[in-house]
């Protein structure tokens, strides 16, 4: 957490080092998020109940007068600056993390907000690099706000994180939904976002939990999602809806006849899913469906749960998530499961579950103020204990979405 350390006179200081005189740049940040509930509903028109965090990426950034791109990040200072330009933007998979710049101003040009010079711009970020929390939506939100500021388009916070998922999905290469960039870009501080992915329609939830504190908890196993199974999953997701949607047609009773209509696995209630199901061919996609519908469900329940002040029901709903994700969506593994399962047995712990895309990554919890060292201490040790190398605990905030700093 070093977040209260960084100011940003320190940050101009280190901008001026790589690129010279930062008197005229203008320094910018954007959160990271934590998802509460509601995973991987995105991209099954579901809803998400995720939140901006006061950890995120910080950048510095001023107008070049020619077209080159040149960006540095304190935490790859090895790599050094990657230089590219505005002209024939692609993905090149030696200029790591900066496609990510690249992909943002691909996908800004592409919708008409096309920046007509360069810019040098230093990242530094605080929150740690794959570990489920965004680190990746964070740099791209950020890039999206540093254009609207700086180039004076005029675009609102969701057509930002549009922009944002665009990159990922078409210039990255990994089919996300839109929870990370909305959460990152509609962030307010103390409060959660439901949103409805199948329509965009969203509400604020505060999130006063008198004497009750969001422990993140990493796993220190890190997670490429390219690499993952996350798209293999969305196809499945997919598929299953397809077979539901093709036996509806054929169908000729009403309510299979008004199943023919289903836009989405979001859209079924758990009975409506499971009138229908035998036409899922096989057992895992199944599976695979049944999380996506139970998951929604239990999403809304959640937020009705928290409007009610029943924070018990909220964290069994966390911990229903939980178990779902790992029997039937299987994204879990050995090491999020060591944890969140050690967490459960904590006196104080309200509820806790992976958080994010999975296969590693952060865990999320919510534990009684006076049990927090309790459960970092316990989890700590038989983390330590089980997988052979420790896991990090941060007590975490919950912040505004990205914005100007001077
Ligand atoms: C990743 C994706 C999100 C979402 C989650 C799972 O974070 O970027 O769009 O699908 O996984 O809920």
């Amino acid at each position: 957490m070093e977040q209260d350390t960084i100011t940003i006179e320190e940050l101009r200081r280190q901008f001026a080092e790589v690129f010279g005189d930062g008197g005229d740049a203008r320094v910018y940040f954007a959160p990271g998020r934590v998802n509460l509930i509601g995973e991987h509903t995105d991209y099954n028109g579901g809803h998400v109940f995720p939140c901006a965090l006061t950890i995120g990426t910080y950048a510095v950034a001023r107008k070049r007068d020619d077209r080159k791109l040149r960006m540095y990040s304190v935490n790859f200072p090895q790599n050094g600056v990657i230089e590219s330009s505005l002209d024939g933007l692609s993905y090149r998979a030696e200029d790591g993390w900066t496609n990510y710049v690249k992909g943002v101003l691909w996908a800004a040009a592409e919708q008409g907000y096309a920046a007509d010079r360069g810019l040098d711009i230093m990242y530094c970020g605080t929150i740690p690099n794959s570990s489920g929390l965004s680190s990746s939506a964070s740099i791209e939100v950020l890039t999206g706000e540093i254009l609207r500021d700086m180039f004076g388009f005029d675009y609102d916070g969701i057509t930002n994180a549009l922009i944002g998922q665009r990159a990922e999905n078409a210039f990255i290469g990994v089919n996300c939904g839109i929870m990370d960039q909305f959460a990152i870009a509609m962030g307010k501080k103390d409060h959660a976002i439901f949103l409805d992915t199948a329509t965009l329609a969203y509400e604020y939830a505060p999130i006063a939990m008198d004497g009750v504190r969001i422990v993140i908890m990493n796993t220190n196993h890190k997670r490429g999602l390219g690499e993952s199974k996350y798209n293999e999953r969305r196809a499945e997701c997919e598929e299953a809806l397809a077979e539901l949607q093709a036996a509806a047609a054929k169908a000729t009773d009403a309510v299979a006849a008004q199943a023919a209509a289903i836009p989405s696995l979001g859209s079924l209630t758990e009975a409506e899913f499971e009138a229908m199901a035998g036409a899922i061919a096989s057992p895992v996609r199944y599976r695979r469906a049944r999380h996506a519908v139970y998951e929604n469900r239990r999403t809304i329940r959640a937020v009705e749960a928290l409007k009610n002040g029943d924070l018990a029901e909220f964290g069994q709903l966390m911990n229903a998530s939980h178990v779902s994700l790992r029997d039937d969506y299987e994204v879990t593994g050995r090491e999020l499961d060591t944890l969140v399962e050690a967490a459960w047995k904590v006196p104080g712990v309200i509820g806790a579950r992976m958080t994010g895309a999975g296969f590693g990554g952060c865990a999320v919890c919510l534990v009684k103020e006076e049990n927090v060292e309790q459960l970092i201490r316990e989890v700590g040790e038989t983390y330590g204990q089980t997988i052979g190398y420790p896991a990090t605990f941060y007590v975490v905030e919950i912040g505004d979405g990205p914005g100007r700093l001077d």
